[in-house]
């Protein structure tokens, strides 16, 4: 008998443990406050759904409905309250000062679900941590079956650390369709980000229809396709079509506006000017201060700047506004009459990065400006043409942002900046009162490479995962008052594609939200890298495309004597290396790497893989030996 109870022990309690096992809780961005609770919820096959608010909380319902009912097949019928989980949205009578706008309590119990916030903002990104509570499979996009629908019971609070959680898309390199737009966006919302930022103008095109000025899209949104490098690219000829491109119409604009507005998305249109706009003046040369300006076309990626002096560049042909010209200030003005018309945000960013002033400081316009306004120099110039472009958003009833190059000739107080040179000019002028909105390129320019260039496509420099998680958006000697918050930047001079920009912007887009939503103090590298990992598989159901140069090493070589040494590490723990000279591919049974490695004085490839114990994790890297030497220090 007690021999039967001990074998009865023994089945059993492995069978104890597994029910009792949950899935664990993986949330990004890392919410204020978790505590885990006995239990779990297992979800029936109709689920209640209620609200003291229903129209307020529509929003947050039905997109949380959309997903049960695509990846779980679950129904939403009233009539069988006694059989069906409820899951309940309520926004506060009294408001919690706590949780603010956008924050929410989320408490699962075995027998409910319950949201609670102050705002329906509150309310969906609660559901976003609903979501990522249920198993990964809810992203799926079509029915999936044998999954456990099970919620483990929690009870959370959480609200952001920043108001500003933006991602800019940068659609004038490379176009992207309405729907990939959406797409984008999709995937943001997933990681509570509440800020688009899109970049609609530029050299390689101009993507906003603008009625009263309509050249600005028949000529401006239109280049000759290369592909290849960006940057590289031979000069277009005059018998290559200009047939790739696109625009938005208004209809489009306010398709995307709403969709994002329906995610608690604010969309910022970004109109980039004095510099960045060769394709409005392909379109529009007289808005040009320099002659032959006739014959420029929208650029194709052919190099056009020098950059070798540093900032500003040298421009070889003019792509700025002629400051100096009063037609330009009309242009503005009917510009930003249908911007203004078109987004309800209350900013209006109008760029100023980066404008080169080699022709202004030719231009017998310009100098009689600067002779007539008392200009000094050419900052003074652009600042005199900043302000002009403020009065004209102002007038709109809007507010102007610029990146932090126009804080160089003196800005209004009432100008916001964008800080992408670093977080110093942030941190500058939020301490005199200007509003400032981080974005520095050395941790969030989501452009730049994520992983070594024998695997991404080479763009100017790396920014890896673990460099964008130490990203703080209000840094402790900036003045937190006038820190609006933070934003990631996906230019895409070398992003052909939707699937591209979602391989830039994921997994540093994770790391990026939890910058800017979690407590500074609950940032934690390791415990981070686990849960993106559980969201791989999020976003492989999801079908959302990211980048797995986490699992890569990271390559240096140092030249000592005539010997060349090649130093692999990880960013990650946990991970084994393994590499060969002799052109094979190597496996876990090639020789492991432990130290900096002699390239064999006849060797002609290197290759290399990571492996998590028997398994491998990291994409076989080629280099040639050629192009290994040339990295050396
Ligand atoms: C910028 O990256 N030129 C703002």
């Amino acid at each position: 008998m007690k021999n039967l109870f001990l074998i009865l022990f023994f089945i059993l309690f492995p069978a104890m443990l597994f029910s009792q096992k949950k899935q664990s809780i993986s949330i990004i961005p890392e919410p204020v406050s978790i505590v885990e609770k006995q239990g779990v919820l297992e979800l029936t096959k109709n689920v209640i759904i209620k609200s003291n608010h229903p129209t307020e909380a529509v929003s947050a319902i039905s997109f949380l409905k959309e997903k049960l009912a695509t990846a779980a097949q679950r129904t939403f019928d009233e009539n069988k309250q006694s059989e069906s989980s409820t899951i309940e949205f309520m926004l506060n009578k009294t408001k919690q000062a706590s949780l603010g706008e956008e924050g929410y309590s989320l408490t699962v119990s075995p027998t409910k679900v319950s949201i609670t916030a102050n705002e329906p903002d509150g309310l969906f990104y609660g559901v976003q941590t609903l979501l990522q509570l249920l198993p990964a499979e809810i992203e799926s996009k079509e029915p999936i079956e044998n999954v456990k629908w099970e919620i483990p019971a929690v009870e959370i609070v959480d609200y952001p650390r920043v108001g500003w959680r933006g991602l800019m898309l940068d659609v004038s390199r490379h176009f992207f369709t309405v729907d990939e737009v959406k797409q984008y966006i999709d995937a943001m919302v997933r990681y509570k980000y509440n800020m688009l930022h899109w970049h609609l103008t530029d050299d390689e095109g101009w993507r906003i229809e603008i009625k009263s000025l309509p050249k600005l899209t028949e000529v401006g949104a239109w280049r000759v396709e290369k592909i290849g490098t960006f940057n590289e690219f031979s000069q277009p000829l005059p018998d290559e079509p200009k047939n790739y491109g696109g625009f938005y119409t208004h209809d489009d604009i306010r398709e995307i506006v709403q969709y994002a507005k329906d995610r608690f998305v604010d969309v910022m249109p970004e109109i980039d000017v004095p510099g960045h706009s060769l394709a409005a003046i392909a379109a529009y040369p007289e808005l040009s201060c320099t002659e032959g300006a006739d014959k420029y076309n929208v650029r194709a990626g052919e190099p056009f700047m020098d950059w070798s002096q540093g900032a500003p560049p040298i421009a070889m042909i003019d792509n700025t506004l002629c400051p100096a010209n009063e037609k330009v200030y009309e242009f503005m003005d009917k510009v930003i009459t249908e911007v203004a018309q078109l987004f309800p945000f209350e900013y209006i960013h109008s760029g100023g990065d980066e404008a080169p002033h080699n022709f202004w400081e030719k231009s017998p316009q310009v100098k009689e400006l600067m002779a007539k306004e008392g200009l000094k120099t050419m900052p003074e110039v652009q600042s005199y043409f900043g302000k002009r472009i403020e009065k004209i958003i102002q007038s709109k009833g809007k507010k102007m942002m610029g990146w932090d190059e126009i804080l160089e000739g003196g800005i209004t107080p009432s100008t916001a900046l964008m800080s992408w040179r670093g977080i110093n000019y942030g941190i500058e002028a939020s301490n005199s009162g200007h509003y400032v909105v981080m974005s520095p390129n050395n941790y969030v320019y989501i452009d730049l490479m994520q992983g070594d260039a024998s695997t991404d496509p080479v763009v100017y420099q790396t920014v890896r995962l673990n460099q964008t998680y130490k990203f703080d958006p209000v840094p402790d000697n900036a003045n937190a008052k006038f820190v609006l918050g933070g934003q990631a930047n996906l230019w895409t001079e070398q992003i052909y594609n939707i699937r591209q920009a979602e391989y830039m912007t994921w997994p540093r887009g994770f790391a990026v939200a939890e910058s800017v939503w979690s407590p500074r103090d609950h940032k934690n590298w390791e415990k981070f890298i686990d849960k993106t990992e559980d969201h791989f598989k999020r976003l492989d159901f999801a079908e959302t495309k990211y980048s797995p140069a986490m699992y890569d090493p990271i390559v240096t070589v140092a030249k000592q004597d005539d010997k060349y040494y090649v130093t692999l590490t990880t960013e990650i723990d946990g991970l084994d290396i393994y590499t060969s000279f002799d052109n094979s591919s190597p496996d876990r049974f090639y020789p492991k790497y432990t130290d900096a490695q002699v390239i064999p004085k006849d060797a002609s490839l290197m290759r290399i893989i990571t492996y998590r114990g028997k398994k491998p994790i990291g994409r076989l890297m080629t280099i040639r030996v050629e192009d290994l030497k040339k990295r050396a220090k």
